[in-house]
């Protein structure tokens, strides 16, 4: 185990999916103590998520970022456990649901609310629920997982793609408003090797594969090397996204 980041506490939002489980395990193989949230559909595989991760003091916690209550209660428990500080940030929750961009109607308005309550508004609750912790730690980081699909517009419904857009904005006017104490970061993956979009197997990675031009889809420990990377190798960089996709969007 590594002691570069011995002495931080990690939130991972969405930490029992496929990028905030590996986003996880790389922070306290890095040496964090690492909160992971699930929802109710993912409360037994993140305790196991915690307990398992390198070092001591891991934790799985509920939290819905739908629910901007549930955020708070959230930021309650930490701090009665941990004090006023909070290092770093992962928003890793989101969803999907595959809508051919041609097929508009099949985009209707309860489609788009979902798409903006979890995927942006969920990410910028969370933001502002922890920003004063990350602030008094002196030294904070927010990294925000966004997608290539929200600067390509090729993603799994336009209002993914919008989205995500949206995540790549709200990262760069962070940056500005949270700086010197707070960095806010993006890591845009393309097509990653996990369950996230319904439908999507070992077919689609494979064509993908083909036509990306580092021949294969990424892993989930391709992103979590990323985000550890803003938490360690990046130090001068905020407000900016980093691209992990095999070059998919060139
Ligand atoms: N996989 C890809 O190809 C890909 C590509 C580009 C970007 N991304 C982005 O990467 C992030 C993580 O995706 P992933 O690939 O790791 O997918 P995943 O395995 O499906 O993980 C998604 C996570 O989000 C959580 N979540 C969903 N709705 C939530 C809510 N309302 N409140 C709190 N948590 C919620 C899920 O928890 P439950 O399991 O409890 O529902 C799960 O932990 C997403 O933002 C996604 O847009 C993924």
């Amino acid at each position: 185990m590594d002691t570069l980041l011995a002495g931080k506490l990690a939130l991972i939002v969405g930490g029992s999916g496929g990028i905030g489980a590996a986003s996880s395990r790389k922070l306290a193989e890095a040496g964090a103590r690492v909160v992971v949230t699930h929802t109710a559909r993912s409360a037994e595989a993140a305790q196991r998520l915690a307990a398992s991760l390198p070092g001591e003091g891991h934790l799985a916690l509920p939290a819905d970022v739908a629910d901007t209550a549930s955020l708070e209660r959230l930021r309650d428990t930490l701090r009665d456990r941990f004090g006023e500080v909070l290092h770093i940030l992962v928003n890793a929750a989101g969803f999907t649901k595959p809508v051919p961009h041609a097929d508009l109607d099949a985009l209707d308005d309860a489609l788009i609310d979902r798409m903006f309550q979890v995927n942006w508004r969920g990410q910028f609750a969370a933001i502002r629920t922890f920003a004063p912790m990350l602030k008094a730690s002196g030294d904070g980081l927010v990294v925000n997982i966004s997608s290539i699909a929200g600067s390509t517009g090729v993603g799994s419904s336009i209002a993914y793609c919008a989205a995500k857009a949206g995540i790549d904005v709200m990262t760069r006017s962070l940056a500005r408003a949270l700086a010197p104490t707070v960095r806010v970061l993006g890591v845009a993956p393309g097509v990653v090797d996990t369950g996230f979009v319904p439908g999507r197997g070992a077919d689609f990675n494979a064509k993908t594969a083909a036509t990306t031009p580092l021949r294969r889809v990424a892993t989930a420990d391709d992103v979590a090397d990323a985000v550890l990377a803003c938490a360690t190798a990046l130090r001068f960089s905020t407000g900016t996204t980093v691209v992990v996709d095999g070059g998919r969007s060139l």
